[in-house]
């Protein structure tokens, strides 16, 4: 991809700088990942067997990192594989959420569609997204205030979100958490409820490409839970910008907090979703 593109975005931005960066390392950890889908990955696992690492995080998460760092070394930086996060630690007002790989069990696999995910928050404002698909090379991002772009090796194209507002004509996505095989909170219920009410639903595994999907469009609907702060950090910025909605569960506002659930859609639909999971689909 040609990063001379990314000139072409948001010129008058103040967080141009810090765009320019985040799509950077994007594009250099998304080579990384690309040129390692189909090589021999060490598989480790997390918070449980089903939670996985491979030397192709670290190695993403390290070049985004550095870039950052040398970039903007008073920020404060919350990455998913570090074990030396400073979330919370108030060193600065400016956060950077990284996840250099999103979509880990797919990549572990050879299932091509991961994303490496890369924001900037002022406080708990985002003000920069970065959301790379390096198997299609396509590069989500977008700026507050600035509206939504999807970059490809062609153009660059702003991002709307669709127009339907029945949950019948809506293609919706989810996933499901990692503690599922001993938690009785594992979306099955939301999943059985949405599956009668809409068009179809789809599990791809990874939340910031299923955020980018609804800025663009290519989604109606998304929900899910217990996820983590960099998952979504970028995603919300594009669906917010390409005119969406996103909420907690409750449909009030979302909180950028270490664990989160949301639902982000069109915005058409957004009060079905939430009054479906509250009503049809509630756990006690
Ligand atoms: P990961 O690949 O970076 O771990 C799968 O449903 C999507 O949700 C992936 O984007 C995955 O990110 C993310 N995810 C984050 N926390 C999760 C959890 N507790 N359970 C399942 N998926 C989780
Ligand atoms: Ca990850």
């Amino acid at each position: 991809m040609d990063k001379n593109l990314t000139k072409k975005i948001a010129p008058e931005a103040a967080p141009v700088a810090a765009l320019e960066a985040a799509l950077e390392a994007a594009l250099e950890a998304g080579e990384i990942l690309r040129g390692g889908i189909n090589s021999h990955k060490d598989i480790g696992r997390k918070s449980s067997a089903v939670d996985l690492i491979t030397q192709y995080d670290h190695q993403a998460e390290a070049v985004i990192v550095n870039k950052l760092q040398e970039s903007f070394p008073d920020h404060n930086i919350v990455a998913e594989e570090s074990d030396w996060n400073n979330e919370g630690a108030d060193h600065s007002d400016f956060t950077w959420y990284i996840d250099p790989l999103d979509g880990t069990n797919n990549f572990s696999h050879g299932f091509p569609v991961f994303a490496v995910s890369i924001a900037l928050y002022h406080q708990n404002k985002p003000l920069v997204g970065v959301v790379y698909d390096p198997m299609r090379d396509e590069c989500f991002q977008a700026v507050s205030g600035q509206g939504a772009f999807l970059q490809t090796a062609a153009s660059v194209q702003p991002l709307a979100v669709s127009q339907n507002h029945r949950l019948v004509d809506s293609l919706l996505a989810t996933g499901f958490p990692y503690d599922r095989h001993h938690s009785d909170h594992d979306n099955i219920k939301q999943f059985a409820v949405f599956l009668k009410k809409a068009l179809g639903i789809r599990r791809a595994g990874s939340a910031s490409l299923d955020l980018a999907y609804v800025a663009a469009g290519r989604l109606d609907g998304y929900w899910e839970y217990k996820l983590s702060s960099w998952d979504v950090a970028a995603g919300l910025l594009l669906v917010q910008e390409a005119n969406g909605q996103v909420s907690n569960m409750e449909g009030e506002e979302l909180l950028l907090t270490p664990t989160l659930s949301l639902v982000a859609s069109n915005g058409l639909i957004q009060k079905s979703m939430v009054t479906a999971i509250n009503n049809e689909a509630k756990v006690s």
